[in-house]
């Protein structure tokens, strides 16, 4: 078998995403859009992998190589153009001479079967060159698909009637769409910007490619008239699936391809033995790994390096960035990031959990409560209300309900420590630094400033006073003052 070149084209402006972000890093599915397109070029095991960048090459060059390092990003120059990208990627290829598949830089649903499929169609029947083709309802935007008259194909008969499905004559050539006729304008099967060429033939096919057209640019479609012409066999592979091909130019094509995307993730998911109660509702990343038996509900989106073990239920209205999740856990209507729930533990609703929050196995984090940096041990509770910054509680503690680790002095911040089984009472303020002993108690609405040894009970009670008739006194006339003459009378 001849050795296989992937040049993904991603040097283009990106002007129609009108954006600070180059576009093939705009955020697809927890990756770059130009990730799902290296992440298959990768799996097609080829020699080399080359990416032509140009704008916002820096940033670009960046992800690609801390991301794939053995791709070898190529520098296109001012001339524009798919075509001008190609050459520059077979210039950096030098003398190599096997297969070249090109993949664009913003085709990201293209998997890697039906590219295997255009291998193999190649190879089988000794084509020069073999591309992509797809028939859209809507071919806006695409270069379209020329064909001689010629053949019919497809006849079909339905209810004892003979009809013609489709009419395909020999390839001819591809024409952009901005260089259309109205005739041509009419084509429904276009281009989808991927191909598989001869490396020689295409090299010598590009020097003849001048830029005599309406964007003034030089054109790899142009090629494969040139080639048909030169009498090289060119030919075009359709698929059926038209999202596999969609580019994406603009935020209203990424957001559909998005949609479209997340569907399929959700499907697969489902399949694979999670259940999945509103798809419609429910966004997975495709970096996110899911146990079998889980359950997400309604509103949940789950992003990154999200894991959720055996078993757990997600959901609803609950949102996980780059969270661990055991088994058996349950988490509702909460916001994570960076977090790590252990087995069994249950969080929310109403619960914010900033990085660095680790709940142990069976703890639990309740109602609107906030967390940062807090390791919080197996069985340990805080169960309302609170905000636990920078803290370490210990085994089967329990923080009474509106508990505040006051963590900041206004310049730096520091930990709290709650021994195991300690019982801290409601409305307690833990000014940081400071330690809890292991099996402490502290007396509701303290405000603990100095450590509690194991086993005391702390308490700073401010002494009560009660100023008889204040109300009376102070608000005459008022409903509470009626209220208490009623009682006092
Ligand atoms: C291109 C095809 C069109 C096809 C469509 C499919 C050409 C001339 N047209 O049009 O027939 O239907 O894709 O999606 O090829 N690029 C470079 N260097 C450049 C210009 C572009 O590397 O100088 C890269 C872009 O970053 C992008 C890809 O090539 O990843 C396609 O470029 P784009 O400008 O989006 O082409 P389309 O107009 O979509
Ligand atoms: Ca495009």
């Amino acid at each position: 078998m001849r050795e296989l070149a992937v040049v993904v084209l991603a040097a283009g402006q990106g002007t129609r995403m009108k954006s600070a972000t180059p576009k093939v890093l705009h955020n697809l599915a927890g990756i770059p859009i130009l990730g799902h397109v290296l992440a298959t070029a990768h799996a097609l095991k080829p020699t080399r992998v080359l990416a032509v960048l140009r704008h916002e090459k820096e940033l670009i060059e960046t992800y690609v190589q801390s991301h794939y390092p053995n791709a070898e990003v190529v520098l296109q120059d001012e001339v524009p153009g798919t075509g001008r990208a190609a050459e520059q990627a077979l210039e950096a290829l030098g003398d190599f001479d096997g297969e070249v598949l090109i993949l664009s830089g913003d085709v990201p649903l293209l998997d890697v079967e039906s590219i295997e499929q255009l291998l193999m169609r190649h190879r089988k029947q000794g084509l020069t060159g073999t591309l992509i083709s797809v028939e859209l309802e809507n071919p806006n935007g695409y270069g379209r698909i020329l064909r001689g008259q010629g053949s019919t194909f497809g006849g079909e008969v339905k209810g004892g009637v003979a009809f013609v499905a489709q009419t395909q004559g020999p390839l001819q050539g591809i024409v952009e769409q901005k260089d259309a006729d109205p005739m041509q304008l009419e084509i429904k099967e276009v281009n989808a910007g991927v191909y598989v060429f001869d490396a020689k033939a295409l090299g010598v096919a590009l020097a003849k490619v001048g830029m005599e057209n309406s964007q003034g640019e030089k054109y790899l479609t142009d090629v494969v008239g040139l080639l048909l012409k030169e009498g090289k066999k060119v030919e075009a592979q359709t698929l059926l699936d038209p999202y596999l091909v969609a580019g994406i130019n603009d935020r209203a094509q990424l957001s559909e391809i998005a949609a479209e995307l997340n569907a399929r993730i959700v499907r697969a998911w489902q399949l694979a033995g999670v259940t999945i109660q509103e798809p419609a509702s429910t966004w997975i990343d495709v970096t996110v790994q899911l146990g079998q038996d889980v359950t997400v509900l309604p509103g949940t989106r789950l992003h990154g390096l999200t894991r959720v073990g055996v078993g757990s239920t997600i959901g609803p209205d609950t949102t996980l960035t780059d969270v661990e999740v055991g088994e058996r856990a349950k988490i509702s209507r909460t916001q994570a990031e960076s977090a790590r729930i252990f087995d069994g533990a249950s969080v929310g609703p109403f619960a914010y959990l900033r990085p660095g929050t680790e709940l142990g196995e069976d703890g639990k984090i309740g109602a609107f409560v906030e967390t940062k940096n807090a390791k919080i041990a197996k069985g340990a509770k805080v169960p309302h209300l609170s905000y636990v910054g920078d803290a370490t509680i210990g085994e089967g503690a329990n923080i009474g309900a509106g508990t505040i680790f006051a963590n900041y002095d206004g310049v730096n911040k520091h930990r709290t420590e709650i021994g195991p089984h300690a019982r801290t009472g409601s409305g307690n303020v833990f000014v940081a630094p400071v330690s809890i002993g292991a099996g402490a108690y502290t007396a509701a609405g303290s405000t603990i400033r100095r450590n509690v040894e194991p086993g005391a009970l702390a308490l700073n009670p401010v002494p009560q006073k009660n100023l008889a008739g204040w109300v009376l006194e102070q608000r005459p006339g008022s409903a509470s003052a009626k209220a208490a003459s009623e009682m006092t009378e």
